[in-house]
């Protein structure tokens, strides 16, 4: 629209698309980290593309954290006339309650008068207790349904920051630390070239089935955020759609 050419805005979405290499990038005016607001709007974004990409039954994963978290604020009862429902990408990497996959999925249901699933994993548990938790017969449906998730709506965080909000283990710490990681997504963490250096382990989405899924948003701005951008977006399937502000692309775009 006019609006967005007059911003600069679209200009920045299609240099930061040809510099990503990546399907399609969304900018919004503004910078996350400096107001609040801005993190709705990458909801409403985000939402907006999604709309118009919807099949008549949906399966939606998603991530936790405060970005999501408005992307689930954001939600309006106009998407109702969809089936949709809404699980959480892995289990067992919450942050406070609030901003849990779990959470998230609910507050998008009750939203979109639709369904959702949770998995509730406990954090650092034995191999053992994972597999006997794989086929307990509710899990076993919940990690289905993930598998065959049409819609990924994921958040991307700096390393350390995320690290510290999770109760991250002193030697993870020191590999997450010493592996130089920047960024984190999905319970991943990355260096600047976009190598795991460390990975949380639980159940639910990995990483590499990111690659069967169709629509693909990676939601994340702030200027804080440009190494963990510019990193994850390295390995990122080419068919993600970022959704992020005009703050931090022109950081990326700066180099
Ligand atoms: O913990 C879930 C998660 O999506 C992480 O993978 C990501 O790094 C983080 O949240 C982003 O959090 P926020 O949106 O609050 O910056």
């Amino acid at each position: 629209t006019m609006m967005r050419d007059i911003s600069g805005v679209s200009d920045l979405e299609r240099s930061l698309k040809k510099t990503l290499q990546t399907r399609d990038c969304i900018v919004v005016p503004g910078n996350t980290d400096e107001s609040s607001w801005v993190k709705y709007e990458l909801g409403r974004a985000c939402l907006n593309h999604m709309k118009d990409h919807l099949k008549e039954q949906n399966i939606i994963a998603v991530t936790g954290g405060t970005t999501i978290a408005a992307v689930a604020d954001a939600l309006t009862s106009d998407f109702s006339d969809k089936e949709l429902l809404f699980v959480p990408a892995r289990g067992g990497i919450g942050t406070d309650v609030k901003n849990q996959a779990n959470s998230i999925c609910e507050v998008m249901a009750e939203k979109t008068n639709s369904k959702h699933m949770v998995l509730y994993v406990p954090d650092q548990v034995s191999e053992n207790i994972y597999e006997f938790f794989k086929n307990e017969p509710y899990v076993f449906e919940v990690l289905s349904k993930i598998r065959s998730a049409n819609i990924v709506i994921h958040g991307i965080g700096e390393a350390i920051t995320m690290a510290k909000r999770r109760k991250t283990s002193e030697d993870d710490m020191r590999k997450i630390v010493e592996g130089k990681a920047v960024a984190e997504a999905f319970g991943y963490y990355f260096n600047e070239n976009g190598e795991v250096v460390h990975k949380v382990q639980t159940i639910g989405l990995q990483l590499e089935d990111l690659n069967k899924i169709d629509m693909i948003y990676a939601v994340a701005g702030g200027e804080s955020k440009a190494k963990a951008i510019k990193a994850y977006m390295k390995i990122a399937p080419k068919n993600t759609i970022l959704v992020t502000d005009e703050a931090v692309s022109k950081l990326i775009l700066k180099g």
